[in-house]
């Protein structure tokens, strides 16, 4: 309880542009180190309005490429919606019993030649931030790829009526947790490098 206060407080001091300095950072390390991906939901609750603002507004707070901001959401709420994009992902099927669904979406960021692709790390910043304060209020969430794999991209479109030139990055799923997830222990000291390869 004390973590999701704190990093709530985090919360309204970013978005209410008070000082760094008020942020209590093992809180938020705490918070980063802790999560994992939750599959398994409390079936049929939703998520309120105010909450799902709240995971809007930390996956917008991303950083992204000369501040383009080349990210749409579909919050996905109906249950017939969120059981169609079930069927249409073949490792989503929680998507049945999450209390919403947001569908990362990637935009042209109006960018010149390669970094027309810096909108695959935009949406992925804002993704991460995105789970990141799901975990924070005390939801479960998980990641599930879309992009870059044809079938996905093209079923997903379909169920969401995506137009053209909007391609989806993922589907996160999010909800009450029902089985929590241990985090996993990904620190592996032998990937570092200093100063070079
Ligand atoms: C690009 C990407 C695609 C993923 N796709 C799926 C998916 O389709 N289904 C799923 O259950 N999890 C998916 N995940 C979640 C990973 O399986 C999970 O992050 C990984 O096993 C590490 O576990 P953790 O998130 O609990 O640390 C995806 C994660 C990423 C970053």
């Amino acid at each position: 309880m004390k973590r999701q206060v704190c990093i709530l407080a985090a919360l309204v001091a970013l978005f209410s542009g008070c000082s760094e300095k008020e942020i209590d950072s093992a809180d938020t390390l705490a918070v980063i180190a802790s999560r994992a991906s939750v599959r398994s939901y409390d079936t049929g609750r939703t998520l309120p309005d105010e909450t799902i603002e709240k995971l809007l507004r930390a996956a917008m707070a991303a950083p992204t490429a000369r501040n383009t901001q080349p990210w749409e959401f579909i919050v996905v709420k109906d249950r017939a919606t969120l059981t169609a994009i079930a069927k249409a992902h073949p490792h989503s099927q929680m998507s049945a019993t999450a209390g919403c669904a947001i569908v990362v979406c990637g935009t042209d960021n109006g960018l010149d030649g390669a970094a027309k692709e810096y909108w695959v790390q935009d949406c992925s910043a804002a993704t991460e931030n995105l789970l990141l304060a799901a975990h924070a209020l005390g939801l479960g969430a998980v990641w599930c790829g879309v992009y870059p794999i044809p079938e996905r991209i093209e079923s997903i479109k379909a169920v969401l009526g995506i137009p053209p030139g909007v391609t989806p990055l993922n589907v996160v799923n999010v909800g009450y947790v029902k089985v929590p997830a241990q985090p996993k222990d990904k620190w592996k000291p032998h990937k570092i490098h200093f100063n070079r390869w």
